[in-house]
């Protein structure tokens, strides 16, 4: 049914295993997390998108829709306005808008901000302009939005926000399969350092150039690792999990992406009794997850907090996309 106003949500992720080998073709494994966006799009008359995003600063903005296209957008908001852009010209739409976003986290977390936005932006837009989207079809569109934002990424982030749950990915929405998976008992630690996605996996492309054989080889190692967790997690084998966690943190090493600071966050946590822990992510700063048994949980939130980490309590395998009001 068509509406003029419509509040949307969707949630962050976190990246349980295969980070960067992803963008080569390999499969990763995501979950979404319990902190969400929101979005409310208002169908307004004229011709021109205002949008308010408080948390990002951004008060009254305003844009002609026939500057849709032809303009730079403000970094804040490039992901909102390139979802309305790309919308609008393959459904051939013009109409004011009135945008509101909400965030329960901090974009410097690396949760997926922009992921979540887009997904929102383009479930809003099919419900308040009546167009049948599918959730392989609102992936697509949302895909196609970051791309011409950022220029690199798997999509591993939109699955999540669109699908939610925990999901066995590769890349471009090749195979997207959600898994049926019931805790996840992790503890997530912030290094209090934001980290630059793009910067991260141009280094690894980088070294790909140069080192083709031995980089290659990292990401077939990385994806057996996944292959393996995905059952783990199926099977609930938290013993196995955890050493694959360690597994791929060290190869992730072996990439150059880690960190001083992810290094002793995730050290802490194996030394506090967790039963693996790895980065999560593009490295260089961002999160690292621990893997935590119930009885050992709250020494290791102590020794990641020792060791100068933010302790990020968030839910796992959470609700995808849906509609608010
Ligand atoms: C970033 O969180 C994960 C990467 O694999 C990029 C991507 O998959 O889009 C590095």
């Amino acid at each position: 049914m068509k509406k003029s106003n419509v509040l949307v949500s969707a949630p962050g992720k976190l990246m349980l295993f295969g980070e960067h080998a992803v963008l080569y073709g390999n499969p990763c494994i995501v979950t979404a997390v319990d902190q969400r966006v929101y979005v409310n799009v208002e169908k307004v008359g004229g011709e021109s998108i205002k949008i308010n995003a408080p948390e990002l600063k951004i008060d009254n903005y305003s844009i002609k829709v026939s500057d849709l296209g032809g303009v730079d957008y403000p970094k804040e908001v490039k992901f909102v306005l390139k979802a309305i852009e790309v919308f609008f010209k393959k459904y051939k739409i013009v109409s004011g808008l009135k945008i509101d976003t909400k965030s329960d986290f901090s974009s410097l977390f690396g949760f997926g901000s922009s992921s979540a936005v887009t997904v929102c932006m383009v479930k809003a837009l099919s419900k308040i302009f009546d167009i049948e989207v599918d959730n392989k079809s609102l992936f697509d569109i949302c895909f196609k939005v970051v791309l011409e934002v950022q220029g690199v990424g798997s999509g591993f982030d939109i699955a999540a926000a669109v699908w939610g749950g925990t999901i066995y990915f590769v890349r471009g929405g090749k195979v997207i399969k959600p898994l049926k998976i019931s805790r996840l008992p992790l503890v997530v630690g912030y290094t209090g350092i934001k980290a630059d996605t793009t910067t991260l996996v141009q280094k690894v492309a980088k070294l790909y150039k140069s080192h083709e054989k031995k980089i290659g080889e990292i990401f077939a190692s990385i994806r057996v690792i996944v292959e393996k967790a995905k059952i783990a997690l199926e099977n609930t084998d938290y013993l196995k999990l955890g050493e694959l966690m360690d597994e791929n943190q060290k190869l992730l090493e072996d990439l150059s992406i880690s960190s001083i600071e992810l290094g002793s966050l995730t050290k802490a946590a194996r030394r506090a009794g967790a039963l693996g822990a790895k980065l999560s992510g593009a490295g260089g700063g961002d999160c690292m997850v621990a893997l935590a048994n119930k009885s050992k949980t709250a020494k290791i939130r102590e020794a990641i907090e020792k060791s100068g980490g933010v302790i990020i309590d968030v839910k796992f395998n959470t609700e995808g996309v849906r509609i608010e009001k």
